[in-house]
């Protein structure tokens, strides 16, 4: 992606050429879900990290899921007590983004809401300095929207985790048509060498790589259980077995949740008018009755 004419920053401290193992403080916006995982990825690969979140009551909520998760993978094996408490004496929880105003890179993890992240890029702009690169883990906002917010529309950059973030090795990097060229191989290389992750990149388009075509499949076997073709048993039997997924796409809907599907199959509607990403009827229904999944106890299969 190349610079947008007028757009170039008068310097680039963490440009291209800078070895991202200068990246040593970060900061993390909203410790919930994905923000609680990337702090703990973040913390594990050595940064120091300081998480904003909404009250203080959601510090401490966030603080303890990432001790939850530290101390899962210590009595699994995978971490020695002694790092786990090195790892957690990295992380600070704060109320205030003027917090991250030392920070070296940001990744911005609330909820996806566009509204409320327009304006923590509008404040993240302010409080950083000029050339720290901006990075979201938004599922469906668009970056560019993010990138002009904050002021420097070419340091911005998407940065995108799967859940749960320490388990996951994939991160698609959605860079906006802003984004410069050295926002895009620092986020590569920080993600790649200190993080321990495999990066992919796409356009900065509504489902990236993974939902783009995993929507599309999930929605053809609701339609496929909703026209009486097989029992929700049989179609993920035949995927699970078949293809060797771990799971079939009727159990992985209720994993996901049906209300995120369906907001998702929305998002991807509205983006590009095509039918096979249209919320199948069946999946508004469930919606509607509160069949949501796992976390209601129940959706395609009982809880
Ligand atoms: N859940 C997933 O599987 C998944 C996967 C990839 C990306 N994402 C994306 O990650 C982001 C977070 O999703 P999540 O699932 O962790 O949601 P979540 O609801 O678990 O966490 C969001 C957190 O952001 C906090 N927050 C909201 N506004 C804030 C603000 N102004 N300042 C600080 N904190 C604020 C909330 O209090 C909440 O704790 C979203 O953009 C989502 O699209 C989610």
């Amino acid at each position: 992606m190349g610079w947008i004419v007028g757009l170039r920053p008068t310097r680039a401290r963490l440009g291209g050429s800078v070895d991202p193992r200068e990246i040593r403080q970060v900061g993390v916006v909203g410790c919930g879900l994905m923000g609680s995982g990337i702090v703990e990825v973040l913390a594990r690969a050595g940064a120091d990290v300081t998480y904003v979140e909404s009250s203080d009551e959601l510090v401490a909520r966030g603080h303890a899921s990432i001790e939850r998760s530290v101390g899962t993978a210590v009595e699994r094996g995978k971490l020695e007590p002694a790092a786990a408490e090195v790892l957690l004496g990295r992380i600070r929880g704060l109320t205030d983004l003027a917090g991250l105003d030392g920070s070296d890179l940001v990744i911005e993890a609330a909820s996806e809401d566009v509204e409320a992240k327009l304006a923590i890029f509008r404040t993240l702009g302010e409080v950083t300095g000029a050339d720290v690169v901006l990075a979201s883990n938004t599922s469906s906002i668009p970056i560019v929207e993010l990138a002009i917010a904050s002021g420097r529309p070419e340091r911005v950059v998407g940065m995108h985790f799967f859940n749960p973030p320490p388990v996951m090795a994939l991160v698609e990097l959605t860079p906006a048509i802003t984004t410069s060229d050295e926002t895009l191989a620092l986020v590569r290389r920080y993600g790649t060498d200190v993080l321990g992750k495999t990066c992919v990149q796409a356009k900065d388009h509504a489902g990236f790589i993974v939902n783009r075509l995993l929507v599309p499949y999930l929605f053809d076997a609701v339609r496929l259980f909703d026209e009486g073709f097989a029992s929700a048993a049989d179609i993920d039997t035949a995927i699970h077995l078949g293809l060797a997924h771990p799971m079939g796409p009727l159990a992985l809907m209720d994993l996901i949740g049906l209300d995120t599907m369906l907001s998702v199959g929305e998002v991807l509607f509205a983006e590009f008018r095509e039918q096979r990403y249209a919320p199948p009827p069946l999946l508004r229904r469930m919606v509607a009755a509160g069949r949501l999944g796992r976390k209601s106890g129940g959706g395609f299969f009982d809880a």
